[in-house]
């Protein structure tokens, strides 16, 4: 049998080009190897969230990005969090095996205390106990993850291996499989792309978009005039030609080292470059938006083979725990 990957990942609405590369691609791959849940965790977005105005429609882009991208609900179980409800049941159980002291010194945890000293709810410092349930409800035994994730990773874990000691042999301890993905820079320049540094692009954005954010990217700094020589190596534009422009990477970088391409063109080049990368993806995505009952159903089917798992899992929990006979 495959081995079952699990998946999570905050609702954070229309996709960018880091998530693309950082998560999206990764959840195609994994499909066709693994038996894999791609969840949208709804219920972790909350630990956070000053409002939920956004919240349906932040889940609703991100699974339309999934689907457009090739993410294929028949291979994959595609579902939302809180749509399971059995997930908050076994957020408590885990709770009561769960020492406080290893929370608190959780580096994530500490940063956001550090950041927003005014909002540290107790479900902040049960995220990773939330985090935990999610894996092991489904019984996941690969658990994708970027590197800022290993701390909650390794923190399943030994609340895995303690009550498993507890409880007897319930749950697989889920390995860690770090994605491996180049970094996805900023159109700033100012590192890595994200949502919060509004230095990113999003992968369903109109080719109109496309050229006028990327006309406005930062290029290497030291490239004042356009006769002087560029520095591929420090530039975000050309870090994104290889992504976008592969066949014609070698001959960009020679030509901003010479000069012989101005900043203006090349990114004209890469605009291009991205506008046809994701052109069958918005077409897609056009076709996915005209079609909500689809996409509801792709959820609903998801949370109902989830389910299954989720309640199987549950009843083993509360066996193990003496709460039912
Ligand atoms: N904490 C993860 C993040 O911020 C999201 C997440 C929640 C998750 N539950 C998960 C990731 C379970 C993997 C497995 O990226």
């Amino acid at each position: 049998m495959a081995k079952r990957v699990f998946s999570g990942a905050r609702p954070t609405g229309r996709q960018h080009i880091g998530n693309y590369f950082g998560h999206i691609l990764n959840l195609i791959a994994l499909q066709e190897e693994y038996d894999c849940f791609d969840c949208v965790v709804d219920l972790h977005a909350l630990t956070t969230l000053e409002s939920t105005a956004t919240l349906q429609q932040d889940v609703n882009d991100m699974v339309i990005d999934w689907l457009a991208a090739g993410v294929d609900p028949e291979k994959s179980v595609v579902f939302v969090q809180s749509h399971v409800p059995e997930i908050a049941e076994l957020h408590l159980l885990l709770s009561m095996v769960t020492p406080l002291n290893w929370l608190l010194r959780v580096p994530t945890f500490k940063d956001k205390v550090k950041m927003h000293p005014e909002n540290v709810n107790y479900g902040l410092v049960g995220y990773p106990v939330l985090m935990t349930s999610d894996i092991v409800l489904y019984k996941g035994e690969v658990v994708p993850v970027g590197e800022d994730q290993l701390p909650h990773l390794e923190l399943a874990r030994e609340i895995v291996r303690r009550f498993n000691s507890m409880f007897g042999d319930v749950f697989p301890e889920p390995q860690a499989k770090l994605t491996e993905f180049p970094m996805i820079v900023g159109l700033d320049g100012s590192g890595k792309m994200s949502k919060s540094a509004e230095n990113y692009l999003e992968i369903s954005s109109t080719p109109d978009e496309i050229r006028r954010r990327i006309s406005t990217a930062f290029t290497d700094p030291a490239r004042k005039r356009r006769t002087d020589p560029g520095h591929p190596e420090v530039c975000n534009v050309f870090s994104l030609h290889k992504m976008f422009t592969p066949r014609r990477v070698v001959e960009i970088e020679t030509e901003c080292r010479g000069a012989g391409i101005g900043c203006v063109d090349c990114k004209k080049l890469l605009a291009q470059g991205v506008v046809d990368y994701f052109g069958p993806l918005r077409e897609r995505r056009e076709a996915l938006v005209r079609e909500p009952e689809y996409v509801r159903n792709v959820v609903a089917d998801g949370a109902r083979r989830a389910a299954v798992v989720a309640r199987q899992t549950l009843e083993e929990v509360k066996s193990a725990m003496n709460l039912k006979s």
